[in-house]
């Protein structure tokens, strides 16, 4: 052999181990040291690859808030079915309309989610899911900053332009079965993206991020007793963790001391962040993705008719922080947290001159009871809302009995609806009191009364 076909067969078998190694990478390749010196806690990336991440992952521009002028409409006196944004001004509403478009359609417009020209109608199942949708946006961002910080989302993280998120998961409909001579396979040895391409079961999530399986491959106790540490647990969490790493871009060093997985005590804040992200997607996939199975259209489910879910990808997709850390749910804050209702004064009521509500006693008491509480207190409302009008208060008396102290007695009932209507918020300057007057005939129920007279 010539020494030139020895070379050409030493490259050919450089060629080759490059090939068949499968995670070689084009240089240039750089490290950032993430832990203490020596314990190998290294982030490598790639600037080639990361320019290309930079264009995928840039945040599109907000457009600028709608001003509300005060008497503006809400949307749920304008619009007939706003279950959720019913107290957003219609500006606003309309803008968030558009953003949503822009977001999750900007192919197919509004009539994703609408009929054509009719916006009330409800018989589109992406408007129900988009309604949802809405509701599960505020609670992640009101709910789980523990994960999110005031970073926050929109439907944007998720969605990126499509209706259909890239990155979900179904239950795997093929790794529960298997029989008795297939054995358990559980999806292994079938590489899948969802493990890193690795021969671990592709489908741990059902177990940990819908149920709240123990993320764990060593007991806490020293005996097997309770058996949470089993083989199939062990290798679950490994598919779970080469999930994590993948979905961030990282490797397991972002969140681990690797001289001993499971100890906090070495492990980066970044954990802790994880942590908190598992028990937030377990709660978004049990409380809002999983019940809209039913809402779906069937082609729309998985292979075992569940509903399509979320991981750490749906948001992450390939970042530390999604969008690079891009907040752009601060320009929505109504996506913050559920928009809170908007108290409106009863509208005014013209109250006429001269209208007289009586407040009934008890024979020989002046406390105010039963029924003449909720007089009073009626009475103080339509006051406060009507703070232009004054009125006069007098107690009755009839001439029965000893005349002085039925005076007296008419005069601190008078005293004690004066003081009911002040604590109800009526000022002082707006009662005049007058003198307590003799009942001339009539039932005597009827004059162990005290009047409030509209005099303004
Ligand atoms: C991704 C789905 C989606 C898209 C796209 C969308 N909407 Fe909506 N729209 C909704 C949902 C959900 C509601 C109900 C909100 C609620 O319950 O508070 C709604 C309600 C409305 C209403 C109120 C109708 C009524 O009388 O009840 C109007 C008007 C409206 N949208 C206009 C638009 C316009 C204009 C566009 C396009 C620029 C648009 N929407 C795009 C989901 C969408
Ligand atoms: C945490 C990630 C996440 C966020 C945030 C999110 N979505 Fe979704 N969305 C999903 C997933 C997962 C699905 C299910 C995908 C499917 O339909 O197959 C989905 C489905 C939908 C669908 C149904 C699409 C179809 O054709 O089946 C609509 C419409 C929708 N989302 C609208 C919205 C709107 C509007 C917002 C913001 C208010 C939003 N989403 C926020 C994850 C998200
Ligand atoms: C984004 C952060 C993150 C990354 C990346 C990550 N892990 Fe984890 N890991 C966690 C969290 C959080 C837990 C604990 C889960 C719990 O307690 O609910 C955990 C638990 C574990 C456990 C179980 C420890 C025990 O107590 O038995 C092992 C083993 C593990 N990870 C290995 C890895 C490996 C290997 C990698 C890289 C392929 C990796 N992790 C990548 C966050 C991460
Ligand atoms: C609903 C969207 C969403 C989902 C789903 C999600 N995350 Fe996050 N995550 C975020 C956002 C937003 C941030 C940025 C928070 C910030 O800027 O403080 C973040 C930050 C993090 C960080 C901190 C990164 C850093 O550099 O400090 C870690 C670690 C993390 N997520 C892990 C996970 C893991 C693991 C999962 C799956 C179990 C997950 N996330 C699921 C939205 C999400």
């Amino acid at each position: 052999m010539s020494g030139s076909s020895r070379r050409l067969l030493g490259l050919a078998g450089l060629g080759a181990a490059l090939l068949l190694s499968g995670c070689w990478e084009r240089p240039p390749v750089e490290s950032v040291q993430r832990g203490f010196r020596g314990t190998g806690m290294v982030h490598v990336a790639n600037p080639r690859l990361e320019a290309a991440k930079v264009a995928a992952n840039e945040a599109p521009e907000s457009s600028p808030r709608v001003a509300v002028e005060p008497g503006t409409p809400l949307a749920r006196d304008v619009y007939k079915n706003v279950k959720v944004l019913g107290d957003l001004d219609v500006g606003n509403f309309t803008r968030l309309m558009a953003a949503m478009t822009q977001w999750v359609s900007p192919e197919q417009g509004c009539n994703y989610c609408h009929k054509e020209g009719n916006f009330e109608d409800e018989s589109l199942y992406t408007k129900h899911v988009a309604r949802r949708m809405l509701q599960m946006t505020q609670t992640v961002n009101s709910k789980w900053q523990t994960h999110v910080g005031a970073t926050g989302v929109t439907c944007y993280t998720c969605h990126r332009g499509m209706p259909v998120p890239q990155r979900i998961w179904f239950k795997d409909a093929e790794g529960l079965e298997g029989g008795v001579f297939a054995g358990w396979r559980y999806g292994q040895n079938a590489p899948a993206r969802t493990a890193g391409l690795s021969s671990l079961p592709k489908e741990p999530f059902s177990a940990y991020l819908l149920g709240n399986g123990e993320i764990r491959v060593g007991s806490s106790k020293a005996l097997p007793s309770e058996h949470v540490a089993s083989i199939q647990h062990t290798e679950w969490t490994y598919a779970l963790m080469m999930h994590f790493a993948d979905s961030l871009g990282v490797n397991c060093t972002f969140c681990h001391n690797a001289h001993n997985f499971a100890t906090w005590d070495g492990s980066p804040p970044t954990r802790a962040t994880a942590w908190h992200g598992i028990r937030m997607v377990r709660a978004l996939n049990n409380e809002y993705l999983e019940p809209l199975g039913p809402t779906y259209p069937k082609a729309a489910l998985g292979p075992a008719g569940d509903a399509p879910k979320a991981y750490c990808a749906t948001c992450h997709k390939g970042l530390n922080k999604p969008l690079y850390g891009a907040a752009m749910a601060r320009d929505y804050p109504e996506l913050l947290a559920p928009i809170p209702v908007v108290q409106r004064a009863p509208a005014q009521t013209v109250v006429p001159v001269g209208t007289i509500t009586k407040v009934f006693f008890v024979v020989g008491r002046s406390d105010l009871a039963g029924e003449a509480i909720e007089t009073v207190d009626s009475t103080a409302k339509s006051l406060a809302a009507n703070p232009a009008v004054k009125v006069a208060i007098s107690g009755y008396a009839d001439k029965t009995g000893n005349a002085d102290k039925n005076l007296e007695l008419a005069k601190n009932r008078a005293f004690a609806v004066r003081d009911a209507l002040k604590k109800g918020g009526v000022g002082e300057e707006r009662i005049t009191m007058r003198k307590p007057e003799f009942v001339i005939g009539g039932a005597e129920a009827d004059a162990r009364r005290v009047e409030i007279i509209v005099v303004e």
